[in-house]
């Protein structure tokens, strides 16, 4: 088998993930240069800017390659199965210390197991996995004689988010909702040649993408879910139908041969994280997208040339060979059909006919994921993250409101409103900020922050640049060089943003930036937001949001890594008393307000996890392991609801050395096995 990838591992900025993760799942970001060229402002030009800064506005404020784990419920009590004080070991890590509801369990300590390791008192039990038949009558997965035809009706795979919504007509079912972010051919198909990929292996890796949703029956006396089939499953899959929607919407910057009106796009690629908005709808962001493109180099126009470079997009060859069987991914042939992917899309998964839409007014970048807060007034504010190094964060404000119980109406929230991008600077002097992660004198990693507006459509659906020499079209297509022009800020990989429930404060991970500050690498020196040189744990940020408005305060709430080590900071909790965490990724709220961090790429030499954080109790900054998942996996969704905690398991085994027949994960079967499929 011939495996493309780069040796990564005698670089000091290597990933923490296998060179073959890197190639498949982000097309080698991981290891390439930074795309940010752009020359935004540094401290030093922040804060000479201050004085244009509003005045009085800065209030200082889850599996296999897939498949889903569900069931973590205690295996004797599951109406109690959040992690409460009933269960055994729940006294916390510390002698003579309690920890709060949702951190009531045993830590799971690192380790490096080939299975998911959950605290004692929890059971588990797979969900579902690639190649498990959604569709009524889909046959059972054959790994030796795949189809595409067949591969469209079952279940795709590396998962990422995961999303459990209620069941529109029975009160015993759930329906299960998640991404399916990329295909690792060399870990799909026995003696795959990446240089000379079949027709048929492309088609399959189509229907490998997208979404899943599926209905799922809850079990009696169990947290455990039971896949089952009904009207609502559904694939959807890089070549599924989608509707443009927003300022893009018929643009020029969108038209392309197969579909001339610039209004229907074949399939989303690349659904990492997501969101489930208060609508009952799917958020899901298309991120790496540039990977499945090719042939870059045929564009002169300075523009268009730039900005593909900064998405990344291939000059020559693409990874996965796609343009040679459909032209769209080839740039030279098709311009415009890389202007169709890097958008939020929504689905509504209560109606298996429904058109998919991609919001464009909220923006083309890298989106990690797109979550949802609902203000006093029914205002939408949508967060984003742009996950890639030095990129930003953005959120979208809707002029309209929600309507309780009018989804035609609540699919359009997001196609009218102001998109914004986080410009933030630190409240310490930057002589303090050493680049070691030592606090500066007043205690904090913290400061001060305002929204940038980037576009705004209005209610008839007039869109409006703020972005000096750029159209309406431009910043919603070129949104990353819009963004440079307004100063927007550096970050280091801004994932999951999501809103706590409890007190509406926002959570930003920021997964890792090696190249932060570094001689050879970095666009920008180590600041007050992003303190660690040469970030390889990351860091999560608390945001107090003026959520309709233009201002923000914010701290680092968690800077990572061994707890051992000084620069680590978990919130001003005793350190001693937390688990190691290294490269937060996926985030998730329980009903206490407790926040749970799934990790991606643990640089700290164990298995990735799904950590929780107490945020609002006086035992603020806890951090405890709930659970590892198996060698070489990542840890995404996840849900964490009283009954259970669902997870996915993603590219489990996906290591360098790996191969079909000789994996170096035999999770979940265990012993010498070779799975069936890569989970
Ligand atoms: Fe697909 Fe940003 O992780
Ligand atoms: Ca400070
Ligand atoms: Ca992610």
């Amino acid at each position: 088998m011939t495996i493309k990838g780069l040796n990564l591992f005698s670089n000091k900025f290597a990933s923490s993930r296998s060179s073959l993760t890197c190639t498949y799942k982000c097309g080698n970001a991981c290891f390439g240069e930074c795309d940010n060229n752009s020359d935004n402002p540094y401290f030093g030009d922040m804060m000479s800017r201050r004085s244009a800064l509003k005045a009085g506005s800065l209030t200082v404020l889850t599996v296999g390659g897939s498949a889903a784990l569900a069931g973590l419920a205690p295996a004797a009590a599951a109406q109690s199965s959040l992690p409460g004080s009933s269960l055994p070991g729940s006294s916390g890590a510390g002698q003579g210390h309690t920890s709060a509801k949702g951190l009531q369990f045993g830590n799971v300590a690192p380790n490096k197991r080939d299975e998911v390791v959950v605290p004692a008192g929890y059971s588990q039990s797979v969900l579902i996995a690639w190649g498990d038949p959604v569709i009524e009558g889909a046959p059972e997965f054959d790994p030796e004689n795949q189809t595409a035809a067949a591969a469209e009706q079952q279940f795709g795979y590396n998962n990422d988010f995961a999303g459990l919504l209620p069941h529109p007509t029975d009160a015993g079912r759930r329906v299960y909702v998640c991404s399916h972010e990329y295909t690792t051919e060399p870990h799909m198909h026995p003696d795959y040649d990446a240089d000379n990929p079949t027709e048929e292996q492309v088609r399959i890796g189509w229907a490998n993408h997208g979404l899943t949703i599926l209905e799922v029956s809850t079990v009696a006396g169990s947290g455990d879910l039971k896949r089952e089939f009904g009207p609502l499953n559904r694939r959807i899959t890089a070549t599924t139908p989608m509707k443009l929607v927003g300022p893009l919407a018929g643009s020029e910057y969108v038209k392309t041969s197969a579909d001339p009106t610039g209004t229907t796009v074949l399939g989303t690629l690349n659904n990492c994280a997501g969101g489930i908005t208060p609508w009952g709808t799917v958020l899901s962001g298309e991120e790496n997208f540039d990977q499945y493109f090719a042939h870059s180099d045929s564009v002169t126009d300075p523009q268009v040339k730039a900005s593909l470079d900064r998405l990344g997009i291939p000059r020559g060859e693409s990874g996965r060979k796609w343009e040679r069987f459909d032209r769209r991914f080839d740039v030279s042939r098709e311009p415009n059909e890389v202007n169709r992917f890097g958008y939020i899309i929504e689905i509504d998964p209560y109606d298996p006919h429904s058109t998919p839409v991609k919001h464009t007014a909220l923006g083309r970048f890298k989106h990690e994921a797109g979550n949802i807060h609902i203000t006093k007034d029914g205002t939408v504010v949508c967060y984003s993250g742009d996950d890639a190094r030095f990129e930003y964060l953005y959120k979208f404000v809707s002029s309209r409101k929600m309507v309780e119980g009018d989804l035609a109406h609540n699919m359009t929230l997001m196609d009218h409103g102001t998109l914004y991008v986080a410009v933030m600077e630190g409240n310490s002097p930057q002589h303090e900020i050493d680049g070691s992660g030592q606090l500066p004198s007043d205690g904090a990693f913290d400061g001060a922050g305002r929204w940038e507006p980037l576009l705004t459509v209005d209610n008839e659906g007039n869109a409006t640049s703020h972005v000096a020499g750029f159209t309406a079209e431009q910043v919603a297509v070129f949104t990353r060089e819009a963004a440079d022009a307004v100063g927007a800020t550096k970050m280091d990989r801004p994932e999951d943003v999501e809103v706590s429930p409890t007190t509406s404060k926002v959570y930003m991970a920021l997964t890792n930036n090696k190249y932060r500050g570094a001689a050879e690498k970095s666009k920008e020196g180590v600041m007050e937001y992003a303190p660690v040189k040469e970030n390889k744990n990351g860091l999560v940020m608390e945001i107090e949001d003026d959520h309709a408005g233009e201002t923000f305060t914010w701290n680092l709430i968690l800077v990572a890594g061994d707890p051992d080590v000084a620069y680590t900071y978990f919130g001003g909790f005793d350190k001693s008393l937390v688990s190691p965490i290294s490269c937060p990724d996926n985030l998730a709220f329980d009903e206490f307000g407790n926040l749970w961090i799934s990790t991606d790429g643990n640089a700290l030499g164990s298995n990735d996890g799904l950590y929780v954080m107490d945020v609002e109790t006086a035992n603020r900054g806890e951090l405890k392991c709930f659970l590892t998942v198996p060698y070489a996996a990542e840890t995404c969704g996840p849900v964490i609801n009283r009954e259970r905690v669902l997870v996915a398991v993603q590219h489990p085994g996906e290591t360098d050395d790996a191969s079909v027949e000789n994996p170096t994960s035999h999770w979940p079967d265990g012993g010498t096995s070779v799975p069936r499929r890569p989970s």
